[in-house]
């Protein structure tokens, strides 16, 4: 039997050092990844690739043909971001391998610090693919705009419009803490799915399925770093990859919940909430208040194991969020941003004490624990 040839989109990433704090990834690590990358094209690893970066995080997306959680397809990207890394200590930039959480490759590098989100899939006659990458905030923050990608008809009108997506969706949401999951199909548990995912915190959508073929559509990272050490360590600061059109939703369906911010889990030290910006890839840096929470969004075609490239061989790639169409989103952003930074360390602005990433909380009730007294009220 002939069987068909796949292709895999993985995306990876990592922070391995930060120009200025923990805002921009420096044009010396791309230096460092362009040139792996490039032999690892040279050795018939991967066929292309395209080097990014979302704020202080280095993403390097891989178009191969060697399937999902490959050891070398791993190897490669630990790696790069090993020797990055290795750049970034003798250039003394700010959190040099702050996401390397182990010191030797052992497999895949699930669980080991860098973020994943990965595809393999048949090519369909002409494949588009929408890659978001988001810098500041955590596994969690996509399950708003994946809902309502692909179960929401008031977004994507092709639910309803296009006879191939009628038959619905099914997501698989990650228990984070329990490491446990289940898959639920939407429009028949729709309610279900919603009282786990506004659990952002907890519940991660890893990934997501045509429900009559089970063409798979969408793939999130969902890895927990604090979760991972037991500790904050570093910031876990999500990828995903989605595929559009012809039964799936269209780019624009895959852009249109962009078009407001919303808010995330992650900004300044990993414990406050913040509005997502959309952003073109000149912006993708985080500076207020470490900030505000960024995302980008990079549109290609896969054709024949690659990233579709032009006649000189380069990807070709759309900067999705570089429009004017996402002004107004992100204006938003600024303004619930301030609103958000005048409440300083009360809550809402601050994430709730169990969900701190980093916390003194428990050194100041230490400190402070004797001087509590009983406390009767006098009526
Ligand atoms: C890092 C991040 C930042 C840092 C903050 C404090 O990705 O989210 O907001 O948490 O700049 O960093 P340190 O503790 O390294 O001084
Ligand atoms: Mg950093
Ligand atoms: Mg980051």
């Amino acid at each position: 039997m002939l069987v068909p040839k796949k292709t895999t989109i993985s995306l990876i990433k990592c922070d391995v050092g930060s120009l200025a704090g923990h805002h921009v990834v420096p044009r010396p690590l791309f230096k460092i990844a362009q040139k792996k990358l490039r032999e690892a094209v040279e050795n018939g690893l991967i066929n292309n690739f395209y080097i990014f970066n979302a704020g202080d995080d280095l993403e390097l997306l891989l178009a191969h043909e060697k399937g999902e959680r490959n050891h070398m397809i791993h190897e490669l990207a630990w790696n790069t971001f090993r020797e990055a890394a290795d750049k970034a200590l003798t250039l003394k930039l700010y959190g040099a391998g702050q996401d390397l959480l182990k010191t030797a490759f052992s497999g895949n590098v699930c669980g080991m610090g860098p973020g994943v989100a990965e595809m393999e899939f048949e090519e369909r006659g002409a494949d588009p693919i929408v890659v978001f990458a988001a810098d500041k905030t955590s596994a969690g923050s996509f399950n708003y705009p994946l809902f309502r990608m692909f179960a929401d008809p008031m977004n994507t009108a092709g639910l309803i419009i296009d006879p191939h997506m009628l038959c619905g969706f099914k997501f698989e949401v990650v228990d984070t803490l329990e490491n446990k999951a289940i898959m639920l199909k939407c429009p028949e548990e729709m309610y279900e799915l919603l009282a786990l995912i506004g659990t952002v915190g907890r519940y991660v959508i890893s990934r997501i399925y045509r429900a009559d073929d089970n063409l798979i559509c969408a793939a999130s990272s969902v890895s927990k770093l604090s979760l991972i050490a037991g500790k904050y360590v570093g910031k876990d600061d999500p990828v995903m990859i989605t595929r559009a059109q012809h039964g799936l939703p269209a780019v624009g369906e895959l852009l249109a919940p962009f078009m407001h911010t919303y808010f995330v889990q992650g900004w300044m030290r990993g414990s406050h909430w913040g509005p997502l910006m959309p952003v073109g890839l000149k912006d993708s840096k985080c500076t207020a208040f470490d900030g505000p929470p960024r995302i980008v969004a990079l549109g290609f075609q896969v054709a024949n194991g690659k990233i579709a490239s032009d006649d000189e061989g380069n990807p070709m790639i759309a900067d999705l969020f570089d429009d004017p169409a996402f002004d107004e989103a992100r204006r938003e952003a600024v303004l619930s941003g301030t609103a958000l930074r005048r409440m300083g360390e009360f809550e809402p602005a601050r994430l709730g004490s169990e969900e701190l990433e980093y916390t003194s909380m428990s050194q100041i009730l230490d400190k402070l624990g004797k001087r509590f007294m009983p406390f009767q009220e006098v009526v």
